[in-house]
């Protein structure tokens, strides 16, 4: 009798939390050093390519509270060739920071408000492999798109209670290339069957036009005043950066080039952070996402002891066993890719036209800025908003004006259409859910509520 009604009352609290994933093998028990949550953790691998032996790794964690009702989001790291796991999950918008020895809650993890889902891509990057070493040699957006769109489509079928979610692709930095590039394959396949649910997208810093982008960096380290105003002119007049990133990119740096870098780097100093001009410098540091965009800063990162301890995390043998993670043709885990070969002339690809192009398809886009990144700087990103907003001949719906976190002034916002909105996060850095968590946090449930930013405290 007793044993009969255990057995009733176990089945009811299965079917009740647990049933559908209960079994799932990717199923993290428990990350070393984790506080005990009442949310489930999976990550393992997703071959993209059998023959070549392509995996592509990914974590995913269930929202907190109720995850079917909750939508399902991607979030994207860039580069090219930085863990979405390493800087995305561990150090920005995931639940858990590793700090020595053990996890630290994140109180204003995503996974508050959705199911996050953090891909490492391409392949060669974080955990992801080919045993074919040549599939590192000049990957390319085209690639990296297609890849990532061949793994969703096969989570889809691992996760099958998350097909009809409405999915959110999201990401920062070189990602505004990866995330419009994906979504954007996703509306060609849903013309032929509608099988994915994309509601919309948002880009934290992201490189969606070269020269505007690039080129916005000059006036923001003058007026910042990281440069003199003689250097401000020949950092805009004779060599401007764009023209230098291409040159150094095509292994050709022109003598005035180098004249005009090395001027600009002596006086901006490699003691200022470039992802956060307010911030001082954490020295040793590894390289990051952005270094990779903008080549020959010898600048140091703020989060590169926050870095170092999600190395140091990573690279545990013990922690690579609760993610199910191998090390393949790599010695260990590194933040951004040794062994990557990107094709580095795909920066200069515009996406700000292809954001334009979901826009006209009815996709909700959302644009914010850190507004103390010097690598992506607001201004450039706001520009080309703007611009955008006027082609599509979208008004304003929203007028410039600032959002508030608390009683706190969050940032600046202006929506155009209802359906393209721009928005920057004060004080924070190319890394905005990092430097400002909670901002980043309002922001975000903004974005997926599909309300502009929020103007009351
Ligand atoms: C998703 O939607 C399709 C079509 O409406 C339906 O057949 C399927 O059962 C749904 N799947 C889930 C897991 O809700
Ligand atoms: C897509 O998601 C929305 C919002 O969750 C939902 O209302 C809609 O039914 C979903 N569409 C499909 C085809 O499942
Ligand atoms: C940057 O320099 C290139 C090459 O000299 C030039 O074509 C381009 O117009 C410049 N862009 C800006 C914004 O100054
Ligand atoms: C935008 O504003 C202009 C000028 O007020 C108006 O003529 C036009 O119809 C508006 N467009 C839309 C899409 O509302």
């Amino acid at each position: 009798m007793s044993a009969a009604l255990f057995l009733v009352f176990s089945c009811f609290i299965c079917i009740a939390s647990c049933l559908p994933t209960h079994h799932h093998p990717d199923r993290i028990a428990r990350l070393p050093g984790q506080p005990p949550v009442d949310f489930q953790q999976f990550s393992g691998y997703v071959s993209v390519d059998e023959k070549r032996e392509k995996a592509l790794f990914y974590y995913f964690v269930e929202a907190e509270i109720d995850p079917p009702s909750k939508p399902l989001v991607l979030w994207l790291n860039g580069g090219p060739g930085c863990s979405s796991i390493g800087v995305g999950a561990f150090s920005e918008n995931g639940p858990f920071r590793p700090n020595v020895e053990v996890l630290l809650r994140n109180e204003y993890s995503w996974n508050r408000e959705a199911n996050m889902l953090y891909l490492d891509t391409p392949v060669g990057v974080g955990f992801s492999y080919s045993t074919g070493a040549s599939s590192y040699e000049t990957v390319n957006d085209e690639i990296t798109a297609k890849d990532n769109l061949v793994f969703l489509q096969k989570w889809f079928l691992d996760f099958p209670q998350y097909r009809n979610s409405s999915l959110f692709i999201t990401g920062e930095s070189y990602a505004g290339h990866y995330v419009p590039q994906l979504a954007n394959l996703i509306i060609q396949l849903n013309k032929k069957k509608k099988i994915i649910n994309l509601t919309g997208i948002a880009l934290g810093n992201p490189l969606l036009e070269f020269s505007t982008d690039y080129n916005s960096r000059a006036e923001y380290f003058w007026s910042h005043g990281l440069i003199s105003d003689s250097t401000y002119n020949v950092f805009t007049s004779g060599c401007n950066y764009s023209r230098y990133v291409s040159e150094y990119y095509r292994d050709s740096v022109s003598v005035l080039c180098s004249r005009v870098m090395s001027l600009v780097n002596r006086e901006s100093s490699r003691f200022v952070d470039k992802y956060d001009v307010t911030l001082d410098v954490c020295i040793p540091s590894v390289l990051s996402q952005s270094k990779i965009i903008a080549p020959h800063q010898n600048s140091e990162r703020i989060d590169v002891c926050v870095e170092d301890e999600i190395t140091k995390y990573l690279n545990r043998r013990d922690v690579q066993m609760a993610l199910h993670a191998r090390l393949v043709g790599v010695r260990k885990w590194d933040v951004c890719s040794n062994i990557l070969d990107y094709d580095m002339l795909d920066l200069e690809i515009p996406t700000i036209s292809i954001i334009g192009s979901l826009v006209k398809e009815g996709i909700p886009v959302l644009i914010y800025s850190g507004d103390q990144d010097s690598v992506i700087p607001l201004t450039g990103t706001r520009t080309l908003v703007h611009k955008l907003a006027k082609q599509l001949g979208l008004n304003t719906t929203v007028t410039y004006r600032v959002w508030f976190e608390g009683q706190q002034v969050g940032g600046w916002t202006q929506v155009y259409g209802n359906i393209l909105s721009f928005g920057t996060v004060r004080g924070a850095s190319h890394e905005a859910p990092f430097s400002q968590p909670e901002r980043s946090f309002v922001l975000f449930k903004s974005f997926l509520s599909g309300k502009p930013l929020p103007l009351e405290f």
